[in-house]
């Protein structure tokens, strides 16, 4: 069975978790979108792992992973990622590590790019994770970007990324910062580069023969769906199309090898960086930072909180296909006397159940809620459904009912053993 694993709010939902644990079936783990803006906290073998662009499978031997061609490839962050994850004791090894010869690169200047037209947005600005995820995209899309087969010939790609170093360093000079010596950085990119070009190859045959042979792929979405450039809260999204079909184009595996679809959410919400967040809560936010919870993998930024939102959630369940809810941090609620669940939106006084596309109706959208008795009892030794308090159940039922999909997985705790299968 190949499944897609997929985040159904704006990131962050704890899918490193997930899909860590569905690798121990998995022959084969994509990442399929996105770049090292991602941060997969995960916990393996009794260590703590934080990973930006390797998939989860890296951290297992005989797995294959491969980076497809829908991600943006950073070389001397993922050079940094592999000797981090050396050090702590993980082998990644040609055997081990494919990545797409059509990746496009993100180079240093993209980086540049993305600061100082966040700094020039001011209070508009989208909260980037400022690793040149959105200049990249741009890039690719513009035409005028590099893929990793490009650096394979390191004569041809110093010739040519001088023309795109040159228009990089006239944007750059409108926000008076300091030029790109075009060599210089063709010296640093493929020195990076060096270490990583003996995984590059075409990954489509080899993904599709492990198809044909019956092997089980897993997609590893980063990002959430409410970062979804078509479907999120645009303009506060990435650039990457982060729901399901992102999976397919992003590794050149058809919709009909997919059998299905796991999205991961939290038992309440969080989000970083700019947008609207209608559910939002400072006294929830102010209680799981006490608690040391919700700072961001990447950026090490609190998150902010809220209660849990079925109107974006039911419609994540629907862009995506979800087949299965694996809902993570349920200990997180443990002590709280009474949850919040908001059903539905007041727009100058019109209800709506799925997420507004228009900027303003976010502003403007007021959240219904539904209350819920909390249950009050530490969940963390929870092993199967049957052990969770009976109002954690119904909070769970609930939760499934208003958004349209069943519960797969229940997340009571970090450790690997701490996920309840519910079915
Ligand atoms: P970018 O992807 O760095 O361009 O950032 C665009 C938006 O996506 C910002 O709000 C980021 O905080 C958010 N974002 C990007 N990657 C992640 C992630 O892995 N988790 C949570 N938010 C993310």
């Amino acid at each position: 069975m190949n499944t897609i694993i997929t985040g159904l709010q704006w990131g962050d939902e704890g899918k490193g978790k997930i899909v860590d644990y569905l690798t121990e079936d998995a022959d084969v783990i994509v990442r399929s979108q996105g770049g090292n803006n991602a941060g997969h906290t995960v916990i393996a073998h009794g260590k703590k792992y934080v990973l930006h662009l390797l998939p989860s499978g890296i951290l297992w031997d005989g797995k294959l992973n491969i980076i497809g061609n829908g991600v943006v490839l950073d070389p001397v962050g993922l050079l940094a990622e592999i000797e981090k994850v050396e050090a702590q004791g993980v082998k990644v090894t040609t055997d081990k590590l494919f990545i797409s010869d059509r990746c496009h690169i993100v180079l240093p200047f993209h980086k540049e790019l993305d600061v100082a037209r966040e700094a020039a947005l001011g209070d508009r600005k989208i909260g980037t994770t400022k690793r040149g995820i959105g200049p990249a995209y741009a890039d690719k899309i513009n035409r005028c970007g590099f893929r990793a087969a490009d650096l394979l010939r390191p004569s041809y790609f110093r010739e040519q990324v001088k023309h795109r170093v040159s228009d990089a360093n006239q944007v750059l000079a409108q926000f008076d910062l300091p030029q790109f010596d075009a060599e210089a950085m063709a010296d640093e990119v493929l020195n990076a580069f060096a270490r990583l070009a003996p995984h590059i190859t075409n990954v489509i045959p080899l993904l599709h023969k492990a198809w044909k042979d019956g092997k089980t792929i897993l997609f590893e979405g980063a990002q959430g769906s409410l970062l979804d450039v078509d479907f999120g809260t645009y303009p506060f999204v990435t650039s990457s199309n982060t729901t399901a079909g992102g999976s397919c184009t992003g590794s050149g595996m058809p919709p009909t090898a997919i059998q299905r679809v796991i999205g991961v959410c939290k038992a309440y919400t969080t989000r970083v960086g700019s947008g609207p967040f209608p559910t939002g809560d400072e006294g929830l936010s102010q209680y799981l930072h006490d608690l040391g919870r919700e700072f961001g993998a990447t950026t090490g930024r609190p998150r902010g909180c809220g209660w849990l939102d079925t109107v974006l959630l039911r419609f994540a369940c629907m862009i995506n296909g979800v087949t299965g809810l694996a809902i993570t941090n349920l200990d997180g609620l443990d002590e709280y006397e009474t949850l919040k669940i908001c059903t539905a939106y007041d727009v100058d006084g019109q209800i709506v159940d799925l997420p507004p596309a228009d900027r303003e109706a976010w502003d403007k959208a007021v959240p219904i809620y539904e209350e819920l008795p909390g249950w009050q009892v530490d969940t963390t030794a929870c092993r199967n459904y049957d052990e969770l308090p009976a109002n954690a159940k119904a909070y769970l039922t609930r939760f499934a009912e208003l958004c349209g999909a069943p519960v797969a997985f229940v997340g009571v705790g970090p450790d690997r053993a701490q996920t309840i299968v519910v079915g």
